[in-house]
């Protein structure tokens, strides 16, 4: 084969069972059990799979994770910077004893490939924690986050892939590391330089990676990552539209794009060596670590991802180890006197150089202000726009939260007629009592049922929401923690509003519609909110109103003036 680089370790390893054999792991697997992978094991087994993890031959086991943890080596010796092992959580273990045949299926049941177990284990998870984010502060949050969500157990085994992940979208720009080496045997491509990224490109990007691929005298392969984005990233579909405009910019025959299916760990430096590994298997012969390194975790906790130098200072310790060669990446900026990008060590005292961060972006966006022709491309920008149009024709939920005859649905009802009567958007009622006998009629009480049941509703806000119609929701939801989830499934797919109906216990007890307070009272109704149950009261509320002391007009003005104030409804809506 026309290749440009040794994959690592030597051959490029292929799982894939192909006609009998492949027919035979799926005639006997009827009997077998199933695990279900999560994304992140799916991206890990696609890369295993086709050879982007070579060499690699399945999920790792106890000597080789352990190996990998302290010495940055598998048990034969060979460099390589993270565990990858498949977890099992302790109440699906039995199942799965040495010598077990699994099947390992996507979400949707499909079979991908089949493990023959060799091994179950319990991995350090301190050791992999260790290795994967450092002990360095900023990045706590990561591995506390790890280390609660690791299931306690691992299995490995042999491992025969059938058929490679599923995938819809974007297929001709899905090489397999193979696919990819014959596609550079036939462009002619000799070095090729890898810039990974999770990120929106603009054209401060497209500048850095010109320069860099030039300077090392090698073509460029936009690689990013669209297996499991970090919170926040935009999605990859937006982002692979984005790509699409920018490499027309490039000089003739420079640049191409293909997508990696792999999973940001939001790790450290260590991570920066695996991408390494994974770009010198799809035949790159260069890597382009970022200021940043691809920012990473740079939205979960505001600080680059694997540490600027940090990485870099690793990946270029272990070049020998990695025979991939590290490019440093030099930020680009636009000097306005110039009309050019410079790099940042070029900058003089004279220039003028205007800034603006990803959040000063995704302002513009929200408000449907100009983002300046600078910094972006207007293709790139046209795509942003569509995915992100302005706060005035986004989806939103509106989540009114408080005890029982507080003034919740009243102020719900009022506020749905009103944005009915602005039209637009459609607007969807989901009130405490209509979700109760509609959607959670099995549900008690209990705090484990009152959470599932705000879960529920959380659910359905956020798919109205993304489909840009508006949710208002009405349920006591009395527990902090689980209004903040609701907060997190909608935040991505639109607005977020917090009312709370803050009308005291007392007010909401001495009117007792439904006569409830004086049942719990009594006793005969058990775990009462506000009289036998905890109300936790909201402190991230955006809009708190008393009803003992405003209107049901007043109230409703209130919300509707919030959702101006922020955008939401556009000023000529609003009388
Ligand atoms: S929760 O906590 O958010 O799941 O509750 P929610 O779905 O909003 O349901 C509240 C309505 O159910 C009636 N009800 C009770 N409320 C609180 N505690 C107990 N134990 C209880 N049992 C029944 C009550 O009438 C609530 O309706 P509203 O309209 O709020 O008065």
């Amino acid at each position: 084969m026309d290749h440009l680089i040794e994959p690592h370790g030597g051959t490029l390893v292929n799982l894939l069972a192909e006609g009998d054999r492949a027919r035979e792991i799926r005639d006997r697997s009827r009997e077998w059990i199933s695990i279900d992978l999560t994304q992140r094991e799916l991206c890990d087994l696609e890369l295993l799979l086709n050879g982007g993890l070579s060499p690699l031959s399945g999920f790792m086991g106890s000597a080789d994770s352990a190996s990998v943890c302290s010495e940055s080596r598998l048990a034969n010796g060979t460099f390589w910077p993270l565990p990858i092992t498949l977890g099992v959580e302790a109440s699906a273990v039995d199942g799965v004893k040495e010598g077990a045949e699994v099947a390992l299926r996507d979400a949707e049941g499909v079979m991908l490939a089949a493990l023959t177990v060799s091994e179950v284990f319990e991995p350090d998870r301190g050791a992999e924690a260790e290795a994967l984010f450092g002990d360095d502060g900023f990045r706590q949050r990561a591995r506390a986050r790890f280390l609660r969500r690791a299931p306690r157990f691992a299995v490995a085994g042999r491992l025969e892939g059938l058929q490679l992940p599923v995938h819809y979208d974007f297929r001709e720009l899905r090489l397999t590391p193979l696919e990819l080496r014959r596609k550079f045997g036939r462009l002619g491509w000799r070095r090729v330089l890898a810039y990974q990224t999770h990120q929106t490109m603009h054209r401060s990007h497209q500048a850095s990676t010109q320069s860099a691929a030039q300077e090392v005298g090698a073509s460029l392969l936009i690689h990013p990552v669209v297996g499991l984005n970090a919170p926040g990233d935009v999605d990859h579909y937006t982002r692979v539209r984005c790509y699409q405009e920018i490499l027309p910019h490039y000089p003739a025959f420079l640049a191409r794009l293909n997508l990696l299916p792999m999973a940001v760990r939001g790790g450290g430096p260590r991570e920066a060596l695996l991408h390494a590994i994974v770009h010198k298997n799809h035949g790159c012969t260069h890597f382009m670590v970022e200021t940043n390194g691809g920012g990473s975790v740079l939205e979960v906790i505001g600080k680059p991802g694997y540490g600027d130098d940090e990485a870099r200072e690793l990946v270029a310790s272990h070049a020998a180890d990695l025979g991939i060669e590290m490019v440093a990446s030099k930020e680009m900026v636009w000097a306005d006197n110039r009309k050019r990008h410079v790099t940042v060590d070029e900058v003089t005292a004279d220039d003028r150089v205007p800034r603006m961060t990803g959040d000063d972006v995704r302002r513009r966006l929200a408000d449907g202000r100009e983002i300046p022709d600078w910094f972006s491309f207007p293709g790139v920008v046209r795509e942003l726009r569509l995915r992100h149009p302005g706060r005035h024709s986004q989806g939103f939920t509106v989540f009114c939260t408080g005890l029982s005859g507080s003034g919740k649905s009243t102020i719900a009802n009022g506020l749905r007629v009103k944005l009915l009567e602005l039209g637009g958007r459609g607007v969807t009622l989901l009130d405490g009592d209509l979700v109760r006998k509609n959607l959670s009629s099995e549900l008690g009480f209990s705090k484990e049922h009152r959470d599932l049941n705000i879960r529920r509703i959380g659910f359905v806000a956020s798919e109205i929401t993304r489909g840009g119609g508006i949710a208002i929701c009405a349920p006591i939801a009395p527990y902090d923690s689980v209004r903040h989830e609701v907060r997190e499934m909608v935040q991505p797919c639109g607005g977020f509003v917090l009312v709370h109906v803050s009308t005291p216990l007392e007010v909401c007890e001495a009117r007792d519609r439904k006569g409830m307070y004086a049942k719990a009272r009594a006793g005969i109704i058990k775990e009462f909110t506000g009289v036998s149950d905890p109300y936790e009261i909201p402190e991230d509320a955006d809009v708190s109103i008393d009803t003992s002391k405003v209107t049901p007009d007043e109230a409703v003005r209130e919300v509707l003036s919030f959702l101006e104030r922020e955008g939401y409804l556009s000023a000529a809506d609003f009388d």
